[in-house]
């Protein structure tokens, strides 16, 4: 018997019956969910694997004999076989034209936007980027610096965390005019869930840029369709996606742009032609050139069965789930008040489901409006099995502009003599003068279902007063 809640629920988010495949799907495939009951809520962390994807893979393992790939031997040319037949597959999932993208292994996200900044021409150029990034794009800044490129962002805005476009505008309007620019921000946030405008890629386009959009967080749970947006690089994480393996990431890169890469080093695999005495290196074509050393041959078999994975569950009914729970989550924390009528939380990024995804970053406040800390929620959460993330999540801008942490805080912090090597988290702490150093992030995902939210919910309502 469905309850009042559920009944309502449904009332509000009829879509989200169009998704009841997926509750059979956790059943079957994550039963392990439920029997060991957890509440899992931090999908943008990562996601979570099927029984399936894991037998699939430990069949091909067991029935198959693999060697290093890239040699003429039966072993390797079955693992080059797979490899390569793997690759096809990623091009394929994001529609992507093969004669113009190519898809390099990476370990991970940050290990594709490590590729790109190391090797990115940017001597007179210009690095844009928003406020609201991962660190790994981010840190690609000190690339820049390095080689004498200017670095700009461009800041989120209360309460929302979306760009100001006309100071987007203004700056997309004004490329560096002697070397190369690269404009990046991510398709979805990891701190805020706010999905920025895929349409700046053209308009940056437009301007001379070259565009890396960040889609780690964006690929979860909505189609990247790189028949329609031609972004120059792609960095993404497949345990994101579909949990398992964790260790391989992609960077999906235009040919065109690749070409403009220089690997500052070659290594194993890379080259076609390295001498000793000769003192000359010849880099490999395309994707090769930027993978160094064995490719993790045995786990990426299974990328092709998490992709395949996601395509019988289909986007489009992950996404009517995640927006419907994201619906339903938002609305009823943003009406939980104290006694006094005092809100309970504040949410750092849209209160609506409209261009937005299935995170939701939040502080919880007492009655007197003093803010609770993050680690005390996570500890509360963690006692009821509740999965959740708290801090900043590796997006220092996003935080800095939610949490009402200043420049002038920072440069007076960071200009410290005490300060000029290091800073404990504690020592940051007080620099900020006890604002709080981070927020909740509540995730949802492919597999969530409603019984998770209100396990949510009703951990959020104990801490009302
Ligand atoms: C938006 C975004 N970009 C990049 C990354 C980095 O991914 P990884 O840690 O897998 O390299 C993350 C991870 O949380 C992310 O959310």
């Amino acid at each position: 018997m469905p309850t009042k809640e559920f009944q309502t629920f449904l009332q509000k988010y009829p879509a989200y019956k169009k998704t009841e495949s997926i509750d059979a799907l956790r059943k079957k495939d994550y039963a392990r969910l439920d029997d060991a009951e957890h509440v899992y809520l931090d999908y943008t962390g990562g996601g979570i694997y099927a029984e399936s994807q894991i037998q699939k893979h430990h069949q091909l393992l067991k029935e198959g004999v693999f060697g290093n790939p890239h040699s003429s031997n039966p072993t390797s040319l079955a693992a080059t076989h797979l490899v390569e037949g793997a690759r096809e597959y990623i091009l394929k999932f994001f529609n992507a034209d093969p004669d113009e993208y190519l898809a390099i292994f990476t370990s991970n996200a940050s290990g594709a936007l490590k590729l790109v900044g190391e090797s990115y021409p940017f001597p007179n150029g210009r690095y844009l980027l928003t406020f609201d990034n991962h660190n790994s794009v981010n840190g690609i800044r000190e690339f820049a610096h390095a080689r004498g490129a200017d670095v700009t962002y461009i800041p989120v805005m209360l309460p929302d965390m979306r760009v100001d476009a006309s100071q987007l505008n203004l700056e997309l309007a004004r490329p560096s005019k002697s070397g190369n620019n690269l404009f990046a921000f991510p398709a979805q946030s990891n701190f805020s869930s706010v999905k920025h405008p895929l349409e700046w890629i053209e308009k940056a386009h437009a301007h001379g840029w070259d565009v890396l959009l960040d889609a780690a967080a964006y690929v979860p749970t909505n189609k990247l369709d790189l028949s329609k947006v031609k972004p120059d690089f792609v960095p993404i994480s497949f345990y994101k996606i579909f949990g398992y393996p964790t260790g391989l990431g992609a960077l999906l890169a235009r040919k065109s742009a690749l070409a403009k890469l220089h690997r500052p080093w070659f290594a194993g695999g890379t080259i076609t032609v390295a001498s000793v005495q000769g003192d000359k290196y010849y880099l490999a074509e395309g994707a090769t050139a930027f993978e160094d050393g064995t490719l993790d041959y045995l786990n990426i078999p299974a990328l092709e069965i998490g992709l395949k994975h996601i395509e019988s569950i289909g986007y489009d009914v992950i996404g009517e789930r995640v927006k419907a729970l994201t619906g339903w989550l938002l609305e009823n924390l943003t009406s939980m008040k104290h006694s006094n009528g005092e809100p309970l939380v504040r949410v750092f990024g849209p209160t609506s489901t409209e261009g937005r995804g299935g995170a939701v970053t939040v502080n919880f406040y007492d009655k007197n409006d003093k803010a609770f800390d993050h680690r005390f929620i996570e500890n509360e959460a963690n006692k009821v099995n509740i999965s959740l993330r708290t801090g900043c999540f590796c997006n220092p801008g996003a935080g800095e502009v939610a949490l009402g942490i200043s420049r002038v805080e920072l440069d007076v912090c960071f200009t410290r003599p005490e300060h000029e090597d290091r800073l404990s988290i504690d020592d940051f702490r007080l620099c900020i003068d006890g604002k709080s150093s981070g927020a909740v992030r509540i995730s949802v995902g492919m597999v969530t279902n409603f019984n998770d939210v209100q396990a949510f919910l009703s951990f959020a309502k104990g801490l009302l007063s």
